[in-house]
């Protein structure tokens, strides 16, 4: 197991984790929607996005060389293309009589190149744009599309303008041109205050307010392939994927996705498989199905369906990846990933916390800690451990039973490095569990910290942090009905093995 969990990189336990969902197909999560009755029709107008191909960070910067190499494109024209692409599709879903004002954050590379270019056009179609460029590139390029646009008085403003107010009170649309496909690590000042700025008007707005948070090609502070794994909560509105969406794109949930850059030559859909939509007329743009997103009054269901028999997988981690895509896609479960731990002590004292799943797959369920915090000792001398997770909007629970043991040094490597700078500081500034006089105390150290490593781009993981896997031998979905008459469905298994050829025994216990 341990061997396996060597071999298998923190980025493919991931990749299975999170695609894992999409890959079990189209037509079975919409036969799931079906059963909760929140299928519409796919229109004529979108094209269902289970169905298309996804890129990950590396194909999607070799198929650029390719199109501004042998393909013989220029990199302003695959911009001009970009940038009208994505105005084309604000335009699409909001009008400016209701969605007028536009503020463009244009990021030090071409994803804010393909932002200045949407500024130019947007203007041109009626609305009044700003535009916040905080890095601006001494690049020909990118100096003539500033010209361009000051020379339609559009006007650029300071960051710290920007970050002075609510962005909702400044704009109806916020145009995300901060990172693109290339970005990789945690996002640097000043561009983690403008991404933590969009993150908050998303958590502020208010019903019926006329604002919305559209991202070029990939969330800004998003890992190109995996998400929002920094968990910088950025869950812009719209996206507008270029080429082809990008891995990441599987974890976008808000309510518009489109697809730009209609300039795809075949040999490029042959050399990278591409399924693609094909684009309507002369439209620059696409839109892709995101019914299957909105899954928000799932609840009702639950307290009238039954948890039957064939709808179950025979595998429970399939079960749980099923449910999981609930979860996550239900609008007010705000953390889905939240789960309950149980460990034992030595003097066989249960204890509990919660913490956050950060990948599951065949061989349990992972999440990070301090090995030398309370339930780090327990582990050590215990490795019996429990885990809940209560999904209360929908009604529905998992426990999990079963034995745990770190992850490689690797895989907890390769995670601590996709975190956040300020929470690797905290991390390194916390004896996790143990007595301090004062929260001051904490404070100071993690300023300690933050200037011990000021000069230092990378900061090594302690050996004393690192993730755990939950390894279970026993897994049980429950679902809360009408009455009181819950379901609850477990599988168990005595095997040893840890993959999916571990057979397991279905049975159902009285609620
Ligand atoms: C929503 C939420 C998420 C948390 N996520 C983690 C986590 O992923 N890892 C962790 O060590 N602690 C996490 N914590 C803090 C733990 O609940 C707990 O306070 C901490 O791990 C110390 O527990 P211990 O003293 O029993 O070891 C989280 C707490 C909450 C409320």
């Amino acid at each position: 197991m341990v061997f396996r969990l060597l071999r298998a990189s923190s980025s493919q336990l991931y990749r299975s984790i999170i695609a894992r969902p999409q890959q079990r197909g189209y037509p079975q999560h919409r036969f799931l929607l079906k059963r909760i009755g929140k299928v519409s029709p796919v229109s004529s107008m979108s094209f269902p996005s289970e169905t298309i191909s996804y890129l990950g960070q590396v194909p999607a910067q070799k198929l650029d060389e390719d199109l501004m190499g042998p393909l013989g494109f220029s990199v302003d024209q695959l911009m001009e293309l970009a940038g009208l692409s994505c105005a084309c599709a604000i335009h699409e879903e909001y009008n400016t009589a209701t969605h007028g004002r536009v503020l463009v954050l244009v990021g030090p590379g071409n994803n804010g190149g393909d932002g200045l270019v949407a500024a130019r056009h947007l203007h041109h179609f009626g609305y009044q744009v700003q535009v916040c460029y905080p890095k601006q590139t001494d690049k020909a390029l990118y100096r003539n599309l500033v010209t361009q646009l000051e020379s339609l008085r559009i006007p650029f403003i300071g960051v710290e303008t920007v970050l002075e107010a609510s962005l909702a009170s400044q704009a109806n649309i916020v145009l995300d041109g901060l990172f693109g496909f290339s970005f990789k690590g945690s996002p640097r000042p000043p561009f983690d205050g403008l991404i933590s700025s969009m993150a908050r008007a998303v958590v502020t707005r208010k019903d019926g307010d006329n604002f919305a948070i559209v991202s070029i090609d990939v969330p800004s502070g998003w890992n190109v392939e995996e998400g929002d794994m920094a968990g910088l909560d950025m869950q812009p509105d719209m996206l507008i994927s270029l080429t082809a969406p990008k891995l990441c794109a599987k974890e976008f949930r808000g309510t518009h996705h489109y697809l730009g850059g209609r300039f795809v030559p075949p040999e490029i859909v042959e050399k990278y498989g591409l399924v693609l939509p094909k684009y309507p007329g002369s439209s620059m743009c696409v839109k892709l199905d995101t019914v299957s997103r909105d899954v928000s009054n799932i609840r009702k269901m639950y307290e009238t369906e039954a948890l039957s028999d064939i709808h179950m997988h025979e595998n429970p981690m399939d079960q749980f990846a099923e449910w999981f895509e609930q979860a996550k896609h239900c609008k007010t479960v705000e953390e889905p990933n939240a789960m309950a731990v149980a460990s034992v002590n030595s003097d066989a004292q249960p204890s509990v916390r919660v913490v956050l799943l950060r990948g599951f797959s065949d061989h349990g369920f992972v999440f990070y800690s301090n090995y030398e915090s309370r339930k780090g000792r327990d582990f050590e001398g215990n490795p019996n451990v429990a885990a809940t997770f209560y999904w209360e909007p929908l009604g529905m629970s998992v426990r999990v039973e079963g034995t745990i043991q770190r992850l490689s040094a690797a895989d907890s490597d390769a995670y601590w490095a996709s975190r956040p700078r300020e929470h690797q500081i905290g991390a390194l500034s916390s004896a996790q569990s143990s007595i301090i006089e004062s929260s001051e105390q904490l404070l100071k150290s993690y300023e300690t910290m933050k200037d011990e490593y000021s000069s230092k781009d990378v900061i090594p993981r302690p050996s004393w942090w690192g993730g755990y896997i939950i390894q279970p031998h026993s897994i049980e979905f429950w679902q809360g009905r009408a009455s009181r008459l819950h379901d609850r469905v477990i599988y168990t298994t005595d095997s040893t093995t840890t993959d999916s050829t571990k057979h397991w025994v279905r049975s159902r216990p009285s609620p």
